[in-house]
């Protein structure tokens, strides 16, 4: 009897264990589907119909060969993370430092990877005497034109594109109160524009924001201002979006934020890909191959949708940085995150095989 009663706690003790190593893996209720194998001596650029980028820490391209060995190997394209915004160039009024930025640029040149510039105009990232300049409007103008003409001169012929303003909006879809508007009236983006073709009229000019996939007022307000620009003859070639995303964000909205854009019948640059996962910022949050798959998903869903748009339109795609460790997420939301395609060892995630799966 005592027999017959171990043997039964056993086989119920069993049946647990599998049941529990069974979920474990598993996203969601469907099975699961292998990961394509991609060989170790692939390169991402190679396999993608668009160019695909990454923005860039000087430091980490200085210091780090794991980081430098995976951008030059898996990108041909790049973007300065912030060696290109205004307080990084332009410390004070009367000096500039392209030390960082003309390290990145002739990197980039010598591996054959194409330099998009990271941004021209902001309402952030501005030094002291900026946010602290006196001036009338005529001196406001003179101090916007100058930075924007000296540093597209500075890299002309050697950067492909620029983002010219950046964030010019709220989520709600009203221009920002940003300090450029408020000395220089609504207008002020369209002249920005023209000052950055007057320095180079080869370079292709993007208007770059964020929340396209998750507000339908702002990508109303951006689609309606572009379309307003092209009417009135402002250089604009591209529209940037930024897709600092989750893996929650769905496919309709992702669709309608990429379908949008296109309309426009400007170039497209998926700008500064990321896909968070701790959307509930849990400070002991762990990365499980569940969220991995899901991730990965997201992914294969924004690559696969921005893969349907007409070839001419498709400037490319670019991640906010290279590995996990590097990601400006966890600091921002103040916890853990793994949002991009390479983990903190610059390993390949699932989401790697999903961006070339995503394109096929
Ligand atoms: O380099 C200084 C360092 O000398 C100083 O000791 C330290 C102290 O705070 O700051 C360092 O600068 C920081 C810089 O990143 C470099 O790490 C700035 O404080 C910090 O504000 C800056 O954050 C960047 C942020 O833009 C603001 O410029 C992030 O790295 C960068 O990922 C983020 O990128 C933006 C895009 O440009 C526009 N779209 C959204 C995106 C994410 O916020």
């Amino acid at each position: 009897m005592i027999l017959m009663k171990k043997y039964f706690i056993s086989i119920a003790v069993l049946l647990l264990i599998l049941s529990a190593c069974s979920k474990k893996d598993s996203p969601g209720a469907g099975p699961v589907t292998p990961p394509p194998v991609i060989p170790v001596d692939t390169s991402m650029y190679k396999m993608m119909p668009f160019p695909v980028g990454a923005a860039v820490s000087v430091n980490l391209m200085q210091n780090n060969i794991k980081y430098s060995g995976v951008v030059k190997k898996e990108y041909n394209s790049l973007t300065a993370e912030n060696a290109m915004k205004f307080g990084a160039l332009h410390p004070s009024a009367n000096s500039y430092n392209w030390n960082d930025a003309d390290y990145l640029v002739n990197l980039a040149l010598l591996n054959n990877m194409r330099v998009h510039g990271h941004t021209l105009n902001w309402y952030t990232s501005l030094p002291t005497w900026v946010t602290s300049f006196v001036g009338d409007s005529a001196a406001w103008e003179n101090l916007m034109k100058t930075h924007i003409q000296t540093v597209v001169t500075h890299f002309k012929g050697k950067v492909t594109s620029w983002d010219v303003v950046n964030e010019d909006f709220e989520d709600t879809g009203i221009p920002r109160n940003s300090i450029w508007r408020q000395k220089l009236g609504n207008d002020y983006v369209a002249r920005c524009f023209q000052y950055a073709n007057q320095a180079d009229p080869d370079a292709l000019l993007f208007y770059n924001d964020y929340g396209h996939e998750y507000s339908t007022a702002k990508r109303t307000a951006i689609y309606n201002m572009i379309m307003s620009l092209k009417s009135r003859g402002i250089p604009i070639h591209g529209i940037g979006m930024q897709f600092h995303t989750t893996h929650t964000q769905s496919d309709a909205t992702i669709r309608d934020a990429i379908t949008t854009a296109a309309a426009t019948g400007l170039k497209v640059h998926i700008s500064e890909l990321d896909v968070r996962l701790n959307i509930n910022r849990v400070q002991g949050l762990t990365f499980t191959s569940t969220l991995a798959q899901q991730q990965a998903a997201r992914y294969k869903f924004i690559v696969q949708t921005y893969n349907t748009i007409p070839a001419a339109q498709k400037f490319g795609i670019t991640t906010w940085n290279v590995g996990d460790a590097d990601s400006w997420v966890p600091g921002w939301q103040g916890a853990p995150d793994w949002p991009l395609p390479f983990d903190t060892n610059y390993l390949r995630k699932p989401a790697y095989a999903a961006i070339i799966e995503g394109a096929k």
